[in-house]
């Protein structure tokens, strides 16, 4: 692998031109660039985002500190994971790449760690009962929430949320808590964009699962955005228990996929 470019970006409109350019110059098939402005704005301005160029492909990493956080556009599926590895041993630290597919129809780009598969409910749907015990959350309940994702969720899959993106969203009364004495047993996290109603994260203590707690979280999910014609999340293809439960409200797989792929630093044999 030749040396590697590497500059910083240093706003957001430099990482779109970087992208633009690529593409019309050499229309590379493969790419999991999706703008977001929000997010790409907060990385460039954190000044975590640079990029790193290869005569087959234009890499922009995010570095989140435990992992890189990668968009890519590249000329083909070997070069892509020779540059992944490139990018992984000269940082020194893992890599996580995502891409969106349709299932069934788009060839994955190898053997993903795991997929993550679209569910939807779409529809008119009527004012649901209220959630008896779940309540909006507010500030003094960020280091609770921080303390559970840091302690249930996967760091390098499941994008945990940052103490900025959790106040961004109990500001917007996107989260949502069960309380035992103290104590957050349960919580349910949401998105309402026009017509959208994208269901983040949903999660009960394991002590207290299977007892009604995720039902009366996702009634506060559902009255918050009864009035949305499409309800969607994303889950594990492996978590069956979660898969089976968002069966029973009415969500459907709808053909969209994840793939993600985790690549750790090599472990050196002393
Ligand atoms: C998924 C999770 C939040 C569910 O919470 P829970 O408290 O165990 O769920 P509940 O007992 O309230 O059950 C929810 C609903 O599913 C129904 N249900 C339970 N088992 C079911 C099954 N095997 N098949 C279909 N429906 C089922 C319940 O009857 C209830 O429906 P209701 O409102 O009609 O009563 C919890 O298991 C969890 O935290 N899992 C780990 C995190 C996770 O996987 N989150 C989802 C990621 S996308």
């Amino acid at each position: 692998m030749a040396n590697i470019l590497k500059e910083q970006i240093n706003s957001a409109d430099q990482l779109k031109t970087l992208l633009g350019d690529f593409k019309r110059k050499e229309r590379p098939p493969l790419s999991n660039y999706i703008p977001d402005p929000v997010k790409h704005t907060k990385y460039v301005e954190k000044g975590i985002a640079s990029a790193y160029k290869f005569d087959t492909g234009v890499f922009v990493s995010f570095d989140l500190g435990h992992m890189l956080d990668i968009i890519y556009m590249s000329k083909s599926k070997e070069s892509l994971m020779e540059c992944l590895e490139a990018i992984r041993d000269e940082e020194q630290k893992p890599v996580v790449v995502e891409h969106v597919y349709r299932e069934g129809r788009d060839e994955l780009l190898g053997i993903p760690n795991k997929v993550l598969r679209r569910m939807s409910r779409v529809g008119e749907f009527e004012k649901p009962m209220p959630p008896r015990f779940a309540v909006q959350a507010t500030d003094e309940a960020l280091p609770m929430l921080l303390d559970i994702f840091g302690q249930y969720f996967d760091p390098y899959t499941e994008r945990i949320p940052d103490a900025s993106e959790l106040k961004r969203l109990i500001d917007m009364d996107g989260i949502c808590v069960i309380k035992e004495k103290e104590d957050i047993i349960g919580m349910v996290v949401f998105e309402k964009s026009v017509g959208n109603l994208h269901l983040r994260y949903w999660w009960v203590s394991p002590s207290h699962r299977n007892n009604g707690i995720g039902a009366d979280l996702l009634k506060a999910y559902f009255n918050a955005g009864y009035d949305c014609k499409r309800q969607f999340l994303w889950v594990f293809s492996d978590n069956t228990n979660a898969i089976e439960k968002y069966k029973h409200y009415g969500f459907e797989f709808d053909g969209t996929a994840d793939e993600i792929y985790v690549m750790k630093l090599k472990k050196i044999k002393l």
